[in-house]
């Protein structure tokens, strides 16, 4: 089943349809486990509800929303959304044995095009999900749309660090080992050059950040991570 018009996000779909069983292990080792660190602060920062209802764009294997109920120690419910099917099969798979596994929902479906009501969402969060989206604009209209007012919006992305030292050895591991590394654990080095590549190739966190504030979206803030190689974006719905 394709949950994906647009012919890019149908080749997105289908690459991480075949990349699914081996995502969380690359991710971690990829990351150097670093990632759950950042989930974490843009799980803590989406919680700021009484216990909140909130949707997870793009979920991939669940992983944000998994650790959001496990933070909330069972206070919250996630619905994790994702165009992939093999990537939300995975994340069913994995709610039995989640710890509070039974707070989370996950549904196939396209971020620009969300099968959901408007307005009953408390938070609205994605992961590593905007390099992959074909219409950035329809995205940020969508988590805009099915949050309440006064609810938060956050975004966790990498972004391709653009001075100093620390610019020049990320793109020797990003840009070239990278994608040796993810092909050899993945057979599938085609995904990960393209991950590479999403990352060179995406707006700067300043340009994401305006086409947050397009959607309508106030109260905008930018947290820098690894001289900005990772960043969270939180906005708020306005009254
Ligand atoms: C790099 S993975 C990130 C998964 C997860 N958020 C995480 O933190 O591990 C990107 C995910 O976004 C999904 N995705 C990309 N564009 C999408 C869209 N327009 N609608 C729904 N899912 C989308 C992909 O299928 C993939 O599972």
């Amino acid at each position: 089943m394709s949950a994906a018009r647009h012919p890019r996000d149908q080749a997105v779909q289908s690459m991480f349809d075949r990349i699914a069983g081996r995502y969380d292990l690359l991710n971690r080792v990829i990351s150097f486990r670093l990632d759950t660190w950042w989930r974490a602060q843009a799980i803590r920062t989406v919680l700021s509800a009484e216990n909140p209802l909130v949707i997870d764009l793009g979920t991939g294997t669940g992983d944000l929303a998994f650790n959001a109920v496990k933070i909330a120690n069972g206070r919250a419910r996630i619905i994790g959304l994702d165009f992939s099917l093999q990537m939300v099969r995975l994340a069913q798979s994995k709610r039995a044995k989640a710890p509070h596994g039974s707070s989370t929902a996950f549904i196939q479906g396209s971020a620009m095009a969300a099968p959901l009501r408007e307005a009953i969402f408390d938070g609205a969060m994605t992961a590593f999900v905007l390099r992959n989206v074909s219409e950035l604009p329809l995205f940020f209209a969508e988590a805009y749309r099915v949050l309440k007012p006064r609810g938060k919006f956050v975004s966790l992305d990498m972004f391709p660090p653009t001075s100093g030292w620390f610019a020049k050895l990320y793109s020797i591991y990003f840009y070239r080992m990278m994608p040796w590394i993810g092909g050899l654990l993945s057979n599938d080095r085609q995904a990960y050059q393209y991950l590479s590549d999403s990352v060179r190739q995406f707006h700067s966190p300043e340009t994401v950040a305006t086409l947050i504030s397009e959607a309508g979206f106030k109260e905008l803030a930018i947290r820098k991570f690894l001289c900005g190689a990772v960043c969270m974006h939180v906005a708020v719905k306005p009254s």
